[in-house]
C-alpha cells in the first residue's frame, strides 16, 4: 500500500485525477471503477478540466460504479446515476451506453446483484477503482462486519451512514434505507485501487485503516490484501497519525 500525504483537498484531487488520467492515456479503453459522495467531486472537476483543456479523451472507456441507492430511479436527482451525470459524464466524451451502475429500481434485487457481478467479471474487473471511505471505515456501502468474501449485494444502510448522507436530501427521512453495493471481493478484483480521504471527520477511519489491524470491523482494511493500492489523504485526514 502506498500512502501519499497531500497538502490539501485540491492537491489530493489533482493527484487522484492524474493517476486516473494516466490509466486512460495508457489504456484508452480502460474500465474505470467510480465512486460518489463529497470527496471525489474535486477529482471529477479535474478530470473534466483535463478533458476540456488538455484534450484527454474518455471516448472508449467503460465505467462501473460502486453502488446505488435502492428504491429510486436513475433519473432521481438523489440517485448516484444522477450524481455521475452531473459531476462527470455530461462534461466528457464517454459513451452513455458504457456507463454502468446497479439498477436501484430492479424488482428482483438478488438477480440484479448477480447481473452486476457478471458484468464486472465480463469486463475483466476495473483497471482502476476510485474509493472514498466512510467515518466507520466503510467502502462502497460495505458497513463494518461485511465479509471480505462478499460480492455485489443489497445492504441496509446503518444510521451513521444515513446521517452522513442526509446533507444531500431534504430530510433524514428521505434518505433511502437500502442500497446495492459491490462487495469487498468485487472491489478487490480491480487491478488497481485509489482511496481518497479528506478532512478531520475521516481522521479516525484513516488511522484505523493505516495503523490498525486487518479486520472485517474496518471494511477498508481489506485493501491491505490487494497488491496495488494508493491511499491519498490530506493533512486533516492524516491528523490522528502523528
Ligand atoms: C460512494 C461510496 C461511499 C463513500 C463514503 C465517503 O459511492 O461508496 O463509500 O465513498 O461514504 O463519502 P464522502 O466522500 O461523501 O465522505
Amino acid at each position: 500500500m502506498n500512502i501519499f500525504e497531500c497538502h490539501n483537498y485540491e492537491d489530493l484531487s489533482k493527484k487522484a485525477a492524474d493517476i486516473i488520467a494516466e490509466t486512460v492515456r495508457q489504456k484508452p479503453d480502460a474500465v474505470l471503477g467510480l465512486a460518489t459522495g463529497g470527496t471525489p467531486e474535486g477529482v471529477y472537476r479535474e478530470l473534466v478540466r483535463l478533458h476540456k483543456t488538455e484534450g484527454l479523451s474518455f471516448k472508449n472507456i467503460t465505467t462501473i460504479n460502486l453502488d446505488e441507492y435502492a428504491g429510486i430511479s436513475s433519473e432521481d436527482p438523489n440517485s448516484y446515476h444522477h450524481y455521475m451525470n452531473t459531476h462527470l459524464f455530461q462534461h466528457i466524451d464517454s459513451e452513455k451506453n458504457r456507463h454502468f451502475l446497479p439498477d436501484g429500481k430492479a424488482e428482483d434485487v438478488e438477480a440484479e446483484c448477480e447481473r452486476y457481478d457478471r458484468l464486472i467479471d465480463s469486463l475483466g474487473g476495473a483497471d482502476i477503482q476510485l474509493l472514498g471511505i466512510g467515518q466507520n471505515g466503510h467502502i462502497g456501502f460495505n458497513e463494518p462486519g461485511t465479509s471480505f468474501k462478499s460480492r455485489t449485494h443489497s445492504v441496509e444502510l446503518n444510521e451513521q451512514t444515513r446521517q452522513a448522507n442526509a446533507r444531500y436530501f431534504p430530510s433524514i427521512d428521505d434518505v433511502p434505507k437500502k442500497a446495492i453495493t459491490m462487495g469487498i471481493e468485487t472491489i478487490l478484483s480491480s487491478k488497481r485501487i485509489v482511496l481518497i480521504a479528506s478532512g478531520k471527520s475521516k481522521a479516525a477511519a484513516v488511522k484505523t485503516l493505516l495503523d490498525g489491524k486487518i479486520s472485517e470491523e474496518c471494511p477498508a482494511s481489506a485493501l491491505h490484501l490487494h497488491p496495488h493500492v494508493s491511499v491519498l489523504i490530506d493533512k486533516e485526514a492524516a491528523s490522528l497519525r502523528h
